[in-house]
């Protein structure tokens, strides 16, 4: 069992497929909340977009968090792996009116709202429906954070959030509405952040914001940062739990929060990321112009990460313990972009190895296509391997 992976029963399985360690996760968890053990105030909720595996998102709802749903699909799968509705909040910048009926009808905690048209949908389905709505204003707080721009959200030139300009003009709408109870502020300004100054910069703005309108004496019950924190994908071992201390130690020392105020988080990629690999079988190794190619039976179609972000992932030779070659890891894709790593030193690599490419727990399966016809990849936990 070479890195605790169950490679004999390995064998028996068609690749590629997402491996989840569910004792990893079990440990990131209880991590959690040994870090939230005594500030009743914190409210994690897990951001589904990260993964949705039935067994995974059972766990974490055993373990008492919340769910952060972005779509009537992941309402459904949530209430599905027994989520109670009112700790469900629904966020995302276009929600269908199908998805606001799904929600209020289900009587989710919130709706976090990120426009003025979308308020009044919103007020409008409620009265149709007899029902009130609970939400909470989305902010774009202007705040920059150090990651890929294609995950970064906080800034102006984002689609994401109500303006800070725009506030009053909402504020107003909101007591108009006669189906709207405000109920907080929300705010997320990006993924994969591992430099805790963005997270300080963010409790600033809050800060501010907090003042200007309690001054004016709007009571503001919860607070939602939204999630972002990151994971270390060069971790040497799997036992790469984020450092949820100083992530919560800053929300902690540095947002001024009431004893009245709930602070919510949302957290995806540091819950489930490290738990994943995406496994797979070599096909060919070939002998290129200038370099060798590991070629996958997994491609991009099930990890879009590299292709889509340039992200590195580890990757491992599972089948050698020969000497270290430098290989670049590519899938069967007609596109190319569909490289996993280059110049990857790797154990000497031979047709049907089994490679894991690590931390794909998050943003993994989720984001699989069906591109070139390709099947989707399954997928398992460490619990269907004794
Ligand atoms: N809350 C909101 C409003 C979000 O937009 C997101 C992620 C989260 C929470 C959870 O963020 P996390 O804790 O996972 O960083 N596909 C990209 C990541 C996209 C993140 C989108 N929003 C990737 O593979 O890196």
């Amino acid at each position: 069992m070479k890195g605790q992976f169950p490679l004999d029963q390995f064998k028996n399985l068609d690749t590629p497929f997402y491996y989840y360690d569910t004792c990893l996760l079990q440990e990131t968890l209880d991590t959690v909340k040994l870090q939230l053990k005594g500030q009743d105030q914190f409210k994690v909720h897990y951001a589904l977009k990260a993964n949705v595996n039935s067994e995974i998102l059972q766990m974490i709802r055993k373990n008492g968090f919340g769910a952060d749903c972005v779509s009537g699909g992941e309402i459904r799968a949530a209430i599905q792996a027994g989520f109670k509705p009112e700790n469900i909040v629904f966020a995302g910048v276009g929600k269908s009116d199908w998805e606001i009926e799904l929600g209020l009808d289900l009587g989710i905690f919130c709706f976090n709202v990120e426009s003025i048209p979308e308020l009044e949908i919103i007020n409008e389905l409620a009265l149709n429906m007899g029902k009130r709505a609970q939400v909470c204003l989305r902010i774009n707080p202007n705040v920059k954070a150090n990651t890929h721009a294609n995950i970064a959200t906080g800034q102006a030139e984002n689609k994401f959030g109500i303006s800070l300009h725009d506030l009053d003009k909402v504020m107003e709408c909101v007591k108009q509405l006669k189906a709207i109870d405000f109920v907080g502020l929300h705010f997320h300004i990006g993924s994969q952040i591992l430099d805790m100054a963005d997270f300080r910069a963010l409790c600033n703005r809050v800060n501010e914001l907090l003042d200007r309108l309690e001054g004016r004496g709007i009571r503001i019950p919860h607070i939602n940062v939204g999630g972002g924190l990151g994971i270390d994908y060069a971790h040497p071992n799997r036992q790469a739990i984020p450092n949820f201390e100083s992530y919560f130690d800053v929300y902690d020392t540095h947002l001024r929060i009431r004893s009245y105020q709930t602070l919510h988080f949302e957290l995806g990629r540091s819950l489930v990321g490290q738990c994943g690999s995406l496994i797979s079988r070599v096909l060919y190794v070939k002998e290129g112009t200038n370099k060798k190619f590991a070629i996958l039976d997994a491609g991009m179609n099930d990890l879009i990460r590299p292709a889509l972000y340039q992200a590195y992932h580890k990757i491992e030779n599972l089948s050698s313990d020969e000497a270290l070659e430098a290989y670049d890891v590519v899938g069967p894709v007609c596109e190319s972009s569909d490289v996993f790593g280059k110049s990857i030193d790797l154990n000497k690599v031979s047709r049907g190895d089994f490679m894991a490419i690590r931390s794909a727990g998050a943003y993994g399966e989720v984001m699989a296509s069906t591109y070139n016809c390709r099947s989707l990849p399954n997928a398992y936990t460490s619990d269907e391997f004794i």
